[in-house]
């Protein structure tokens, strides 16, 4: 049995009954000063006592929260409730050197993507110009621009409460403006706004971010770049979620190559959250000739709609 959840059926041994103290949490999750803890629905009703058995167990905790029921909402918030302890809401989170601000009633932070962060800034590359599509309170962009030397990050995200978060860690990791432009709107609408800039775009939602692959096709520089796109399904099965890649890349004249994919967290019986990473390049690019294939392709275009524009001009 896990140590937490011995020293909490310990603690509430008084409290609770015996088939109350089978159903105790066997582990929480850890942001700054708060714990949350998912409690089975027996024992919702017996919630204080178990926060107050976690605040006395816990050092350095001061805030236990109950987190309530699955995120549903189209901007992810989470389902926090305030259990017991300081009513103080808005964490200050560290982790891979940096600092994360934000209220846990209004903005999600996953634990198990947390060597994600840490693969993700490693291949960022110097001088990359890497776009995040669901940016959050910036989960990958802080991490990035903070470690990684990109050319610049563009944080994207529709949710006022993130662009506060993102704005706020910025200056609390130090970001200059010139390394990190954050960005408030759908990424769908506003990435094509940004013209062809991206070498790296990161596409973290889930179930999985078809509906904004047209932005991000139209978003990479005209040689393409490398695409993460994150999505849920069967354990091993993520050839679907590259297909749906492939059908858009194809119908837009790009080409999706896997180079890897990488298994980041069960979300369900055999359900799995994966990140694939992609190499995107357009379909007629030659690599050897730094696009020749396209220029020339250009060109004729150019040269027959020239020749089309003159033979339409009436003869003086
Ligand atoms: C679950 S968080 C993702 C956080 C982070 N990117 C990750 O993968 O861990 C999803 C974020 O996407 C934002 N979001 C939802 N729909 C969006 C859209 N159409 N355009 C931009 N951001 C959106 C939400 O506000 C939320 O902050």
């Amino acid at each position: 049995m896990p140590p937490f959840k011995r020293q909490l059926q310990e603690k509430l041994k008084h409290a609770l009954s015996a088939s109350e103290l089978e159903l105790v949490p066997s582990s929480f999750q850890r942001l700054g000063h708060i714990a949350i803890v998912r409690l089975k629905q027996e024992l919702v009703p017996k919630k204080e006592y178990v926060g107050e058995a976690v605040l006395a167990i816990v050092p350095g905790v001061k805030t236990v929260c109950l987190n309530t029921k699955k995120i549903e909402t189209e901007f992810r918030q989470p389902n926090i409730e305030f259990l017991v302890g300081e009513n103080n809401l808005v964490v200050v989170h560290r982790e891979h050197e940096c600092i994360f601000r934000f209220d846990v009633t209004k903005l999600m932070w996953s634990m198990g993507n947390m060597n994600e962060r840490k693969r993700m800034y490693e291949m960022v590359k110097p001088g990359e110009v890497a776009v995040d599509f669901f940016a959050g309170m910036g989960y990958w962009s802080i991490p990035i621009a903070k470690h990684a030397q990109p050319g610049h990050v563009y944080a994207i995200d529709a949710n006022p409460d993130a662009i506060d978060a993102l704005r706020e860690n910025q200056k609390l990791n130090k970001i200059p403006k010139e390394k990190m432009t954050v960005i408030q709107g759908k990424c769908e609408e506003v990435a094509p706004t940004l013209g062809h800039i991206a070498d790296r775009i990161i596409m973290g939602y889930l179930p999985a971010p078809t509906f904004a692959l047209t932005a991000a096709f139209h978003t990479f520089k005209p040689r393409g770049g490398t695409l993460h796109y994150e999505g849920v399904c069967e354990e091993g099965k993520y050839d679907e979620l590259l297909q749906d890649v492939r059908d858009q890349g194809t119908s837009l004249g790009w080409n999706a190559e896997l180079l890897h994919a990488q298994p980041v967290k069960s979300m369900a019986p055999r359900k799995w959250h994966y990140v694939l990473d992609i190499k995107v390049t357009p379909l007629d690019w030659d690599e050897g000739s730094m696009g020749k294939i396209r220029k020339e392709k250009e060109s004729k275009q150019k040269i027959r709609a020239r020749e089309s524009h003159t033979s339409a001009v009436p003869a003086q």
